[in-house]
């Protein structure tokens, strides 16, 4: 009897704890829902650094890239003058800047079509060039890493940044600039003509000694090239 008694106390007691539980779970889920949206609308235009790799070129780029056109691409590179691009240099690849996941970050989804052995650490590190990271990878496709079907379409986000108005509202173009090892920060303010200074405003919190992550580069739209070029390509 008493001991009934008890677990009728417990049980009710756990109930109302549960409840209780269940609208402060509630509760934090709408105000994070308030709080963590950082984006409502993306912006047109962005540029994604791509490094190049050995015996990436042209048409490469149109596939990692939902089959930009080389005319959009010779666009934002004034060195590019045929499809072989020389390695280790950098390409400025534009897209669309899209807000991802009910405005939780800004980021774009590209199509990738798998080939033989791929892996997700590969796709992220080489094949773009660490534009994207495995762990986004794997959150949005369903493969698991070890079985990857051949010629299937992955999701490749790679993110973006459209501006941080209380920084500067100069500036409306950005691209997203994976670092890397050896890489500092007077070193990417000279190769990306910034300065240090606003480097650092535009990313706070990185650390750029690190040789990895993205960085986001502040610029007005300079990277593009006044006039359009023709420049002959053989076929391939
Ligand atoms: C790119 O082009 C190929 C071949 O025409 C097509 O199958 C594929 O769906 C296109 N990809 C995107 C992302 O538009
Ligand atoms: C994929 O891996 C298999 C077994 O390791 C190998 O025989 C094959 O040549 C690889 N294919 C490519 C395209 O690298
Ligand atoms: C892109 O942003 C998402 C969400 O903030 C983050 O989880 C991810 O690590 C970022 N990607 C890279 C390559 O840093
Ligand atoms: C890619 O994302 C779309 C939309 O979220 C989803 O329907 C699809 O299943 C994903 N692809 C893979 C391979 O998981
Ligand atoms: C994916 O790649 C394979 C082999 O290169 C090709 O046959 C297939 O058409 C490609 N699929 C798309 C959608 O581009
Ligand atoms: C930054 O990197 C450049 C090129 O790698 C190097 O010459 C320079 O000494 C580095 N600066 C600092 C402060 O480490
Ligand atoms: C570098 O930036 C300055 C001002 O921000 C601009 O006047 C100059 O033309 C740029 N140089 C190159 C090579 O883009
Ligand atoms: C930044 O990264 C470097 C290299 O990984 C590491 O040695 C250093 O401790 C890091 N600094 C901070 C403040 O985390």
């Amino acid at each position: 009897m008493e001991s009934d008694q008890q677990i009728w106390y417990g049980t009710n007691t756990m109930i109302f704890l549960r409840r209780r539980s269940i609208i402060i779970l509630v509760l934090i889920y709408l105000f994070s829902n308030c709080t963590t949206s950082s984006c409502i609308n993306g912006c047109d235009l962005a540029l994604a650094s791509f490094f190049i790799w050995p015996e990436s070129n042209l048409p490469l780029i149109n596939q990692l890239f939902d089959n930009i056109s080389y005319s959009d691409i010779l666009d934002w590179n004034t060195q590019i003058t045929s499809t072989f691009i020389l390695t280790e240099s950098r390409v400025n690849v534009p897209f669309r800047c899209d807000c991802l996941d009910n405005g939780e970050f800004l980021g774009h989804v590209f199509r990738y079509n798998v080939s033989a052995n791929d892996t997700y650490d590969l796709i992220a590190r080489r094949r773009y060039s660490s534009l994207t990271n495995k762990e986004l990878l794997m959150r949005d496709n369903s493969y698991p890493d070890n079985n990857i079907p051949d010629h299937v379409t992955l999701n490749v986000t790679v993110n973006c940044s459209c501006g941080n108005k209380d920084v500067s509202k100069d500036y409306g173009l950005f691209i997203t600039y994976p670092m890397k090892p050896g890489e500092n920060l007077s070193y990417i303010a000279l190769v990306t003509n910034t300065s240090s200074k606003l480097i650092e405003m535009y990313n706070p919190m990185v650390n750029f000694s690190a040789g990895s992550g993205l960085l986001y580069i502040p610029g007005r739209g300079e990277f593009k090239l006044k006039k359009r070029r023709r420049v002959k390509f053989r076929q391939a």
